[in-house]
């Protein structure tokens, strides 16, 4: 149900592939509750064509390609955008992920650096060189919100998230510390929500991430949260309504990330 919650903002969406994708359902929901969005994605994803049918539903919203680790294709991205919207932007989803060694199987223990270098550049890296871009053009408006979205894995160990969890880790550290200087400098506010496990393209890319999933929902009090839900906490997050939250990590996962055990899961190890 639409609470108007984004009425008259301007918003720009990175990372949605497909209907799976987080980014794609979060921009559908700041759509629905007022606001103006411009989506954007690596030139090579725009390629599958995807993101034209969520542009459709966004109001024909404008679509630009930049690839998230070349400054020219963010500057002419913030550029562009502000010349669309006439103005400042509000609100920025940070929805970006991608692990080379994990996606060809290279173990943790025997990481390729270059691939490592690419990790970081693209999943933590990206979220300083987009904040930096917008704080050079002063193209964010007095109070608006920056959401990059982030994983447990940053806290506690999950082996098989391999070098994602340092690059998270970096994510969540680069939020903190440009969320003090934006705040400084125009009372932007950033923040990392960390997400349950959920099924997209990149979250499909972990290995034994079906019994993940399920584990995830047994320890969970509340149960996975799922697309929707994350794109309804966003919406909020990008609201007025909570303007004095900044440089946090924000658990969105159904209690998981504070429970020690539950009875699902004892009963699984009676098995
Ligand atoms: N799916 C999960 O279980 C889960 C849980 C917690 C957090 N997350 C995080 O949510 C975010 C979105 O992932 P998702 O699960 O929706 O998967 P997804 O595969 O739909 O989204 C990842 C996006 O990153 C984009 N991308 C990759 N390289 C890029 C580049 N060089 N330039 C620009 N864009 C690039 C891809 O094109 C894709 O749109 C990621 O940061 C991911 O780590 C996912």
């Amino acid at each position: 149900m639409p609470y108007n919650l984004l009425k008259g903002k301007k918003g720009i969406i990175f990372g949605a592939l497909d209907d799976k994708s987080l980014a794609w359902k979060i921009a559908l929901r700041c759509y629905e509750e007022g606001a103006q969005v411009v989506l954007t994605n690596a030139p090579v994803a725009l390629r599958m064509g995807e993101i034209n049918k969520l542009a459709e539903q966004c109001g024909n919203a404008p679509v630009i390609g930049a690839d998230v680790t070349n400054m020219d294709d963010l500057q002419n991205l913030f550029t562009r955008s502000m010349e669309h919207f006439g103005g400042t932007i509000d609100f920025i989803l940070h929805s970006v992920g991608m692990g080379i060694n994990v996606r060809k199987n290279i173990p943790y223990t025997n990481l390729n650096y270059d691939f490592n270098h690419k990790t970081f550049d693209i999943s933590s890296m990206s979220l300083h060189r987009i904040l930096q871009t917008a704080y050079k053009l002063d193209a964010l408006s007095e109070w608006g919100s920056v959401i990059a979205l982030t994983y447990i894995a940053a806290q506690r160990v999950f082996p098989d998230y391999s070098e994602m969890a340092d690059a998270k880790a970096l994510l969540e550290s680069i939020s903190r510390s440009f969320g003090y200087h934006y705040g400084i400098k125009r009372k932007v506010r950033v923040n990392t929500v960390s997400q349950s496990p959920t099924r997209t393209t990149a979250g499909s890319g972990v290995k034994g991430f079906d019994g993940f999933i399920s584990y995830a929902e047994k320890m969970s009090p509340l149960g996975n949260a799922t697309q929707d839900d994350c794109a309804n906490y966003c919406v909020t997050m990008f609201s007025d309504l909570t303007r004095f939250v900044t440089m946090q990590n924000l658990f969105h996962d159904g209690g998981f990330s504070f429970t020690g055990v539950t009875p699902a899961v004892i009963e699984q190890m009676k098995e």
